[in-house]
């Protein structure tokens, strides 16, 4: 199963959302798991170097690839349980590439204007890739949330926001939380940093909810 985890945006947690997940399908489902890195940054390529030089933590495999990627990812999928593709903060080829051939979509959005103002565009993206990817399940996931109850309402509205382009949005949501930041210098993952914390519980949901997802959940694109 290949899960892209994208979109325009930078800063948004794609690259943590992604290196979370592939340490998810690793520890709790002994899976085969390989990230691809898009991101010119090398975010996760230096998260698991970081990771892979730990001897206290499981290794996971991560390759670099820019550009036309399509058909390396389809080789590539065949050779492993998860691909986990963290894609750069730009619309870009690699992105569209991945988009072309992936099972999931991710599209990671802070509850924040100039995040939500990317959603048109990102559904307008998506919609010209389900023509050649038909069997695409594609969802916003909001993170970063602020956890002031008084603020509830702005997670609401980041959520009405995607559902108004007809694209799913995950129930489940990332709060604003250290152990991201923290748990990520070290190569690892709240998962592992803090297994029975508020993050932990955070990041098994979206897998969770990503997993539990049939095509009837994801969009209805015109
Ligand atoms: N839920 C969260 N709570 C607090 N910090 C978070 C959360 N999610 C991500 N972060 C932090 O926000 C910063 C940006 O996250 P990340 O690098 O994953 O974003 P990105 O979308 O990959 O950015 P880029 O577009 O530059 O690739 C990182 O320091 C990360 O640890
Ligand atoms: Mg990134």
């Amino acid at each position: 199963m290949m899960i892209l985890v994208g979109g325009e945006k930078g800063g948004s947690g794609k690259s943590c959302l992604a290196q979370n997940l592939a340490v998810y399908f690793a520890k709790h489902k002994n899976a085969i798991v390989l990230m691809v890195d898009c991101d010119p940054q090398r975010t996760t390529s230096d998260w698991i170097q970081a990771r892979n030089s730990d001897p206290t933590l499981p290794a996971i495999n991560c390759i670099q690839l820019y550009g036309k990627i399509r058909n390396d990812l389809l080789s590539l999928n065949q050779h492993y349980d998860y691909v986990i593709v963290d894609c750069g903060g730009q619309d870009n080829l690699a992105l569209r590439a991945a988009m072309s051939v992936a099972d999931h979509v991710v599209i990671p959005l802070r509850p924040k204007r100039r995040d939500l103002k990317t959603v048109p565009h990102m559904e307008d993206m998506l919609s010209t890739c389900k023509m050649v990817n038909p069997k695409m399940l594609a969802s916003f996931v909001v993170t970063q949330c602020p956890a002031l109850p008084t603020q509830a309402n702005r997670i609401l509205e980041a959520k009405e926001v995607c559902s108004s382009y007809g694209i799913n949005v995950l129930d489940s949501v990332t709060y604003s939380r250290n152990v991201y930041d923290d748990s990520e210098e070290s190569g690892s993952s709240v998962l592992e940093n803090e297994p029975d914390g508020k993050a932990a519980a955070e990041m098994i949901a979206i897998a969770e909810e990503l997993l539990a997802m049939k095509p009837d959940d994801s969009h209805e694109f015109n």
